[in-house]
């Protein structure tokens, strides 16, 4: 058996499996059919400091390999998930963390900051493409100033593991990973959804309540290992990679590209135990390989 582990700053994974946010639940939902302490990580779903409704439905739509989802962000907010949420996950042995969402850099920190009280979750996951408010609808992940501000408010908050994770909806992804790396980064995740939209040609309209949603699934896993293969080459702090991954060759993929641990989204609807199999897949390659570690293999690809 090859050794598993890898580490993001001071967040030791017993092996680099995770789970990506708001396609995991808050894991509890998936204890049935897997055992939460065989995945790495479980980055938990998107949490704000107050609650959200989410968007209107329809919410998802099917693509060829892939989907479309404009859930929004629904969640209970902050508060509920420390008193309602966290005291069903602090026991069960592995790494939990939450992906922090908000209206504007205040509201990140605020939250981040709530969080850090959490004994149990050591690191915490900024998804910095949702809107902002105070912008009128920008994307704090698509420009440079706009990710800086969230990092630096978060962090003078904030002193656990920070991953920052990044938008692909952008020309120059490397730019804006170097940009939350001098802010105070401690890793960098990629990608979140890629912006599209579905046409019902019945109704002459489009499918989903907003009109566009974010594409996930293994339709996107080249755009995404491309852009994990950039940035691991553009910044020095550990890269997390997703975007499509369903399997163990996906995820040596993206480590190969330079990744130090992978995250798994839509594929887990599919397939609850995915992760269980990614990992094992993993081992079975390193064994049959001779590879004792699977950092050996990280960013092995020129
Ligand atoms: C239904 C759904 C909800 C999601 N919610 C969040 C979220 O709350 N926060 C976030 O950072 N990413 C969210 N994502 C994006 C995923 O975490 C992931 O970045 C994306 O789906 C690409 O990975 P995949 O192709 O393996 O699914 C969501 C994706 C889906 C499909």
């Amino acid at each position: 058996m090859a050794r598993l582990d890898v580490k993001i700053k001071d967040l030791c994974l017993k092996n680099p499996v995770m789970t990506a946010s708001g396609t995991f639940g808050y894991g509890l939902e998936f204890q049935d059919f897997v055992p939460l302490d065989g995945i790495g990580g479980i980055i938990v779903k998107g949490t704000t400091l107050k609650p959200r409704q989410g968007n209107d439905y329809p919410r998802m739509a099917e693509t060829p390999q892939g989907m479309l989802n404009c859930v929004g962000l629904q969640n209970k907010g902050v508060d509920y998930f420390a008193e309602h949420i966290y005291p069903q996950l602090k026991d069960i042995d592995t790494n939990w963390i939450v992906n922090v969402s908000g209206s504007s850099p205040e509201d990140y920190a605020e939250c981040a900051a709530r969080i850090a009280q959490l004994e149990k979750v050591p690191a915490i996951e900024l998804n910095i493409s949702c809107p902002n408010v105070h912008d009128g609808g920008m994307a704090f992940g698509v420009t440079c100033a706009g990710a800086e501000s969230v990092v630096k408010a978060v962090r003078e908050r904030y002193h656990k593991t920070l991953i920052v994770k990044l938008s692909p909806n952008v020309t120059d992804i490397t730019e804006i990973a170097r940009a939350v790396e001098a802010a105070g980064a401690d890793s960098v995740s990629l990608i979140n959804t890629l912006m599209g939209t579905a046409i019902d040609i019945e109704k002459r309209r489009r499918v989903l309540s907003i009109g566009t949603g974010g594409l996930s699934g293994p339709c996107v896993k080249p755009v995404a290992l491309r852009m994990v293969y950039q940035v691991a080459r553009a910044v020095k702090i550990p890269v997390i990679g997703l975007g499509g991954i369903s399997s163990a060759t996906d995820a040596l993929e993206f480590l190969m590209a330079g990744a130090t641990a992978i995250e798994i989204g839509t594929a887990n609807f599919l397939d609850p135990a995915v992760t269980i199999k990614v990992r094992d897949g993993i081992n079975e390659w390193l064994d049959r390989h001779g590879v004792d570690s699977v950092q050996e293999i990280i960013g092995c690809v020129e």
